[in-house]
């Protein structure tokens, strides 16, 4: 969705008048009376969904209990999702990690150091750091695939090994990679260039609400999650399990940026259509749920 519609759609469902939206949504008179034309659809869709949204949360949480849960696709017999994602394209390969360097740093001092980082140096982080912020993450340690089964070992946990997580990386500052947007692929141990266009950087910041950290950062994550993948054996209380996975994988990533003097900032506040157009996902099938901005520490003087 384009950034105006989704503006003016924004203003427009909470009942802002025509000057307010022409303000707020930076849009010309012209722009303004064709998105009304346009958008008259997706207004009254929106505003009865709105309704429905006010209790959303109570509801998910009650509906998702057992008691209401259905036969699982798995028990179905429906066919298994594949486990991981490969996308063609220019890849690049990491430094394996077994020959990375284990870090000094005590597991007492990662926890207690750790703090939301959102100023960083410009210091680049190099490919080695990355390849271990990755291995803390989404790397996978094994893989088995059979026809009834499919699955990854990682070095975070994940329901029923489910792991339906997706590691997108919008690199500024990696020594020895150009700066774009890639995607991880946890069992070669590489990344793949997305073709973009140049402001990709921009796209992105934009998509996170404009913070600062994103547009500093020397490389931020973008996660997403593939619900069928864990949906398949929990149905829709599978959708608990998403947000659950992408804490540990969070979690991994701000102790291990503690190892090498960088910092992490876990990012909640993102436009949701904006930063899975920006992946290029459907929001639905894939869906961004998390996003984390690292960089080196500024020094301290
Ligand atoms: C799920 C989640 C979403 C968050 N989203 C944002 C965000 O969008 N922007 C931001 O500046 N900080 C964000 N934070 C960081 C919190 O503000 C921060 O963890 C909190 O203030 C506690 O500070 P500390 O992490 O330094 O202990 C988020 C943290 C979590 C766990």
């Amino acid at each position: 969705m384009k950034k105006k519609t989704y503006e003016y759609l924004f203003y427009k469902v909470r009942g802002a008048s025509k000057e307010e939206i022409i303000q707020n949504a930076k849009l010309t008179e012209a722009e303004y009376e064709e998105l009304e034309g346009s958008c008259i659809e997706q207004i009254k869709e929106i505003q009865a969904d709105r309704q429905k949204a006010e209790d959303i949360g109570p509801e998910f949480v009650r509906l998702t209990r057992y008691l209401y849960g259905k036969t699982s696709a798995q028990q179905e017999g429906v066919r298994r999702p594949n486990a991981i994602k490969s996308i063609a394209g220019e890849s690049i390969a990491l430094p394996a990690v077994g020959t990375l360097e284990k870090p000094a740093i005590s597991l007492w001092d990662a926890i207690n150091n750790r703090r939301s980082t959102r100023q960083y140096s410009d210091e680049p982080l190099t490919m080695e750091e990355l390849s271990f912020l990755l291995w803390a993450s989404f790397w996978a340690r094994d893989f088995k695939t059979s026809a009834r089964h499919e699955f990854t070992m990682r070095n975070v946990p994940s329901a029923g090994a489910r792991h339906p997580l997706e590691c997108y990386l919008m690199i500024n500052r990696v020594v020895g990679i150009k700066p774009g947007l890639y995607h991880y692929h946890p069992i070669k141990h590489m990344l793949v260039r997305l073709e973009r266009d140049e402001d990709i950087a921009n796209q992105v910041h934009e998509a996170a609400m404009g913070q600062e950290m994103v547009a500093k950062s020397a490389v931020t994550f973008i996660v997403s999650a593939i619900p069928e993948r864990t949906s398949w054996r929990y149905s829709q209380r599978a959708y608990r399990y998403f947000y659950l996975d992408a804490g540990h994988v969070g979690q991994n990533i701000s102790l291990a940026c503690e190892a090498i003097g960088a910092g992490a900032c876990m990012i909640g506040a993102y436009q949701d259509e904006a930063m899975d157009e920006v992946i290029g996902v459907d929001g639905k099938d894939e869906f961004v749920i998390y996003a984390f901005s690292v960089g080196k520490k500024p020094l301290r003087s």
